[in-house]
C-alpha cells in the first residue's frame, strides 16, 4: 500500500488528483499538502490535510516522516503569467521548492511525480508535432524553471536512483478549481463566462493554437505514469502528453454549439500572447503512448459538452 503526499493539493490539478489518489490508495494513505489557501470541505474532510510549503524543507520533511510517505506528487508551482509578473517567486517555488522535494525524496526513498509543461519549449522549438526530444530554449521564467526542473529530476534519478517521473502537461481544462494565473486559463474561463454572461473576452489572438487536456485525462496521465513498468521507460522527465489542440475561434465555435447565444470578442494581453506564441501548436506524444500506454479519453467536443453540463449545474446551485 502506498503512502502518498500531494503538494499543491489545493490547486487546480491537486484538488482533483488528491481525491483520485484517495480513491485508489485509501483516504488515510493520501496526505493533502496545501499552503495558505483553505481546502474545500471535500478535500479537508476526506483524509489528512497538512500545511506544507515546499520552500520550507523542514516542514516538508516532518510531514514525510510523520506519515511515512513513499510517493510525492509535487504539484505546488507558480504558473506562467504569474511567473512573468514575479520571477523571483517563480524561482523560489519552482526551483528551490522542487530541490527541497527531491532532497527529501532522496533521503526518505520516495518516488516523485513532477509536472513539466508545454512551457518547457520556446520560440526555436519546432511548433508543429513538437518531438519528445527537441530544442528547449524557453524565453519565460516559467519555462526556465520547467526545463531546469526536468533536468534536475533526471539527475536525481541517474545520480541517486530516485524514481522521478513527469509529463509535460498542456493547458488543463477543469471545473472544480480555477487555474492560478497561467496562459491557457482562457480555455477554462470561457466556459464559466458562457454560462454566466453568454459572452467572453479572450486575451489571446485568433489563430493561437495550443495543446489542451481535460482534467480526467490529466489525472489519468499522472496515475498511469506512476504505475508504469520502469523497465519500459526510456524517458522520465518529462513526457509530452496532449489530448487536443485548438485556437480561440475553435473553442468558441464549440461553446456556441452548446450555448447558442454565445459571443466572443478579443482584448489581447501582450504578456500572455507572447508566451502562447512561443509554445507549441501541438506536441507529438508518441513516446508516452509507446512507453506507458498513454491514451486520452476526451477531445474538444466531448470535453466541451461535459464542461457545460457540469458547470451549468454547479453555477445554478
Ligand atoms: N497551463 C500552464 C500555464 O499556462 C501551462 O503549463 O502556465
Amino acid at each position: 500500500m502506498k503512502r502518498v503526499l500531494v503538494t499543491g493539493a489545493v490547486g487546480q490539478i491537486g484538488s482533483e488528483l488528491t481525491l483520485a489518489l484517495r480513491e485508489k490508495h485509501g483516504a488515510d494513505n493520501v496526505v493533502a499538502g496545501g499552503r495558505k489557501t483553505k481546502p474545500s470541505p471535500e478535500l479537508r474532510d476526506s483524509g489528512p490535510f497538512e500545511v506544507v510549503d515546499c520552500t520550507d524543507v523542514k516542514a516538508l520533511e516532518e510531514t514525510v516522516k510523520k506519515y511515512e510517505i513513499d510517493t510525492i506528487y509535487h504539484l505546488a508551482a507558480i504558473l506562467s503569467a504569474v511567473a512573468e509578473a514575479n520571477p523571483p517567486l517563480a524561482w523560489k517555488v519552482n526551483i528551490d521548492g522542487l530541490y527541497n522535494v527531491l532532497e527529501v525524496a532522496r533521503e526518505h526513498k520516495c518516488a516523485v511525480f513532477v509536472p513539466s509543461s508545454i512551457g518547457a519549449f520556446g520560440p526555436s522549438t519546432p511548433q508543429d508535432g513538437t518531438p519528445q526530444d527537441t530544442i528547449q530554449r524557453p524565453n519565460t521564467m516559467y519555462g526556465v524553471t520547467k526545463v531546469a526542473g526536468e533536468l534536475l529530476c533526471d539527475y536525481y534519478h541517474k545520480r541517486f536512483g530516485v524514481d522521478t517521473r513527469g509529463v509535460r502537461y498542456p493547458g488543463i481544462i477543469s471545473n472544480v478549481t480555477l487555474p492560478g494565473g497561467g496562459t491557457t486559463d482562457y480555455a477554462v474561463e470561457i466556459f464559466y463566462e458562457a454560462i454566466k454572461q453568454g459572452k467572453y473576452t479572450c486575451c489571446l489572438k485568433q489563430g493561437t493554437k495550443l495543446d489542451m487536456m481535460y482534467m480526467p485525462d490529466a489525472i489519468k496521465a499522472a496515475l498511469d505514469l506512476m504505475d508504469a513498468d520502469p523497465q519500459k521507460l526510456k524517458h522520465r522527465n518529462a513526457f509530452n502528453v496532449t489530448a487536443m489542440s485548438f485556437d480561440p475561434e475553435e473553442i468558441a465555435a464549440e461553446v456556441k454549439k452548446l450555448v447558442p447565444n454565445f459571443t466572443m470578442d478579443y482584448d489581447i494581453d501582450p504578456v500572455r500572447q507572447a508566451i502562447a506564441a512561443s509554445w507549441p501548436n501541438y506536441m507529438d506524444d508518441s513516446a508516452a503512448r509507446e512507453e506507458w500506454g498513454w491514451l486520452p479519453a476526451y477531445d474538444l467536443p466531448t470535453m466541451a459538452k461535459d464542461m457545460i453540463e457540469v458547470l451549468s449545474k454547479k453555477l445554478s446551485g
